[in-house]
């Protein structure tokens, strides 16, 4: 193992998730800063609130982690740059939410796919046997990395959601079965 990883970090051949921890802080708050307008095409932008109000967002996040309602993860790449996040939310009664977001300059060469392997196998241990995900009809991106990790489209509420620029999108849901371990 590399001097530079950490211990609780989960690793495939590009890709490497490490649970939110308060030293993610300044990186992940400048790869927010740096992302934020390509974020904002393809799903709402996260407001001036969000950034003003980072600390205690963040403080929140690892409330949740702790209690074990959520999982919160920071992607990183071989070089241990940050270049996404991946979420479970809402963990109860073994189903749970998924979100992901890559930076703009590492699109492309499988960091989504790979940091949703690494969660679903976290999510699996953490006893989660179905996790839902939902995103827009024209957020292909987004379509292609879930199916690409065997999620499939199911009928879900709501009908709509809102999408980038803010706006009340057709919604498209997704759900995964997973093994228990
Ligand atoms: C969606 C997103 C996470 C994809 O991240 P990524 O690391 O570039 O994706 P990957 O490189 O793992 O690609 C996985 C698959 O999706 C495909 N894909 C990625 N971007 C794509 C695009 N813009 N259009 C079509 N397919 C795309 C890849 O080709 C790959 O499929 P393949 O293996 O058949 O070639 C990223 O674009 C992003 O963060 N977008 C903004 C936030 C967002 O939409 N989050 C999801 C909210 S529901």
């Amino acid at each position: 193992m590399d001097d530079d990883r950490r211990s609780d970090e989960k690793v495939s051949d590009v890709t490497r998730i490490s649970p939110l921890s308060e030293a993610d802080r300044d990186e992940l708050l400048a790869f927010e800063t740096d992302n934020r307008a390509y974020f904002a095409r393809s799903v709402p932008d996260r407001g001036d609130a969000y950034f003003t109000a980072f600390d205690e967002r963040l403080e929140h996040l690892l409330v949740l982690q702790e209690a074990g309602t959520d999982l919160f993860f920071v992607v990183r790449d071989e070089a241990g740059a940050v270049v996404g996040r991946v979420n479970l939310m809402d963990i109860e009664n073994g189903s749970a939410e998924l979100g992901y977001r890559i930076a703009e300059t590492a699109a492309g060469r499988g960091h989504a796919r790979a940091a949703l392997r690494l969660i679903l196998t976290e999510a699996a241990r953490a006893g989660v046997q179905v996790v839902r995900a939902k995103t827009t009809a024209d957020n292909v991106a987004s379509q292609r990395v879930l199916e690409c990790c065997g999620f499939h489209r199911v009928s879900g509420e709501p009908a709509q959601v809102e999408g980038h620029g803010g706006r009340l999108q057709e919604a498209v849901h997704y759900e995964r079965r997973l093994a228990g371990q």
